[in-house]
């Protein structure tokens, strides 16, 4: 497995292997990535991870500074799954100059939801994405780029900023990999004390119990307000827990369709959590 660092030693290292399947990251690997990669192994030709903790998307008062890094232990994570390059570029080495471009991406998409509570989050996303989908295709003619179902949001503001701009680039999404209480895996999980890990399988649970309460029928904001007053009791300060379709994340008509997911954010303590649950 080869780690490059720069945007010229990565083309350099990706020239003449074919198409590239890319694992775009932050680090602090887990099961969850590690499932990306194997995808990403059946798609393409030469699989490419990054690592690279983004501070555009993150808010002032957020956790960029405590982001965990752990690159050593990511790197050989990724070489055991069968990665063939990881790219980790410094600040200095993806941004040479402060990245004042950016990608505004579609704002009924992506200032609902995480884009209401993040302001400016997707926006960060994308403009990290589209530079690493540069960085990555621009010289290999296209590939496939691999992400999670976990970040439901992103996924969709990623496939529609791909298709708006034409890229070619198949983006594939991969079903949430969960701890076997249901808490989906997460790097900030580790910001959670063990009484907190307990508590925390609430969140998948309530989204689980939303959905099959959406599908019996019943006013949905109603339902949506007793799942986050529930949650709320169990010691969480959730931020949305929501059903929306799962085609425009709005909100259904009718719940008792299909083609809906279940959207929760809460904070357990000083942690800020999100799962979903397609039904
Ligand atoms: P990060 O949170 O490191 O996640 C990287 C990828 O792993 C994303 O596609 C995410 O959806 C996926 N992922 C995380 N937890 C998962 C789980 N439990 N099961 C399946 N997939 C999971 O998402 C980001 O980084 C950043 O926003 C990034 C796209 C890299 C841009 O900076």
């Amino acid at each position: 497995m080869q780690i490059v660092h720069t945007i010229a030693d990565l083309r350099a290292a990706l020239a003449g292997r074919g198409r590239p399947a890319f694992v775009p990251t932050m680090g602090n690997l887990h099961e969850g990535h590690l499932s990306l990669v194997q995808q990403a192994r059946q798609h393409g030709d030469v699989v490419v991870a990054s690592i690279f903790v983004n501070r555009l998307q993150f808010l002032p008062h957020e956790d960029f500074y405590s982001y965990p890094r752990t690159f050593d232990a990511d790197c050989a994570k990724l070489e055991a799954q069968g990665c063939d390059i990881v790219f980790a570029p410094k600040e200095k080495d993806l941004y040479p100059e402060p990245q004042t471009f950016k990608i505004q991406p579609d704002a009924q998409l992506a200032d609902i939801l995480e884009g209401h509570f993040r302001p400016g989050f997707f926006t960060g996303v994308c403009t990290v994405v589209m530079k690493l989908f540069q960085v990555v295709f621009a010289t290999t003619g296209g590939g496939v780029a691999v992400f999670g179902k976990k970040d439901y949001q992103q996924l969709m503001v990623i496939r529609r900023m791909v298709q708006q701009f034409a890229l070619p680039i198949e983006v594939i999404g991969c079903p949430t990999t969960r701890a076997g209480s249901g808490l989906a895996l997460s790097s900030r999980n580790g910001y959670l004390s063990d009484e907190q890990r307990v508590q925390a399988m609430a969140l998948s649970q309530a989204l689980k119990a939303l959905a099959d309460a959406a599908r019996q029928g019943g006013d949905l904001a109603e339902l949506e307000a007793r799942a986050m007053a529930d949650l709320r009791a169990k010691g969480w300060e959730p931020d949305y827990l929501t059903v929306r379709q799962r085609s425009n994340l709005l909100t259904p008509a009718d719940a008792t369709t299909g083609d809906l997911v279940a959207l929760g954010a809460a904070r357990l303590g000083s942690t800020r959590l999100i799962d979903n649950l397609e039904f």
